[in-house]
């Protein structure tokens, strides 16, 4: 019987778990979440253990994949299980389409009416969001989030850990850096830097705070 671990059981870890659901290649999914034991439960999936016990909870077949939402959190926990040796997987909603010649490494997640299209690299613990679009010849490193809604048109790239932000475009052939926030419904129509919030349309970088990239 397969067995899905899926860490963090928060809002993302929710989707993450619904859409291994509907997947159907896990015949049982259940959460490690640092709120165990309070935390008994999540929706009908059951909370375990708490991730720093994870090695005494997996068993061989098991697959595993991180549900928390800050990028930087997620690519830490997911570097700290591979150089463990535990096995992540990859989820992915039947609902999205994912082109046969797009590759997408281990820990990636991508959510119901999502769109990866042909030539496409996306790097570990990636969050393909609900319905967003990642068009051809992409190129995502690790970590990535493209949020709800959002597109990227051909030839994109998005450096390590950064978040495009929900129903954010991004012209084909645009270069965003790494930790780099794209606000909620901007247009990226030239290359954006490392390490900077960069909002509205034509997007422009903020001096304001970055509050919500701490969000889950
Ligand atoms: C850009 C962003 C990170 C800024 O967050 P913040 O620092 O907390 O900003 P605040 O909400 O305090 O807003 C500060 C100012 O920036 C403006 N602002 C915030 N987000 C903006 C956006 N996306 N586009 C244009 N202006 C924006 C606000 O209107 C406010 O302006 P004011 O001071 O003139 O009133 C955030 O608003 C955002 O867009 N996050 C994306 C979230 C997302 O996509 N989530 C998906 C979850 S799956």
């Amino acid at each position: 019987m397969r067995r899905l671990l899926v860490l963090g059981a928060g809002g993302h870890g929710k989707v993450v778990a619904d859409a291994a659901s509907a997947s159907r290649k896990w015949a049982v999914i259940e959460f490690l979440d640092d709120r165990h034991p309070e935390h008994g439960r999540l929706e009908d999936w059951k909370v375990i253990a708490r991730p720093v016990d994870i090695a005494r909870v997996v068993v061989a077949d098991d697959e595993v994949i991180v549900g928390i939402g800050d990028n930087a959190r997620r690519l830490a926990i997911i570097e700290e299980l591979l150089s463990r040796g535990i096995k992540l997987t990859v989820v992915a909603h039947p609902a999205a389409v994912i082109s046969p010649r797009a590759t997408l490494a281990p820990g990636c997640v991508v959510f119901a009416g999502a769109v990866i299209n042909a030539g496409t690299s996306i790097g570990r613990g990636c969050i393909v969001n609900t319905g967003a679009i990642v068009d051809h010849d992409c190129r995502l490193d690790d970590a990535v989030h493209v949020a709800p809604g959002s597109a990227l048109g051909g030839n994109v790239r998005v450096g390590r850990r950064s978040w495009v932000g929900i129903g954010a475009s991004v012209r084909h052939g645009a270069s965003i850096g790494s930790d780099t926030m794209i606000g909620a419904g901007a247009a990226v129509v030239a290359d954006i830097g490392d390490n900077v919030v960069a909002v509205g349309v034509p997007a422009r970088i903020s001096t304001r705070g970055d509050s919500d990239r701490a969000a889950e």
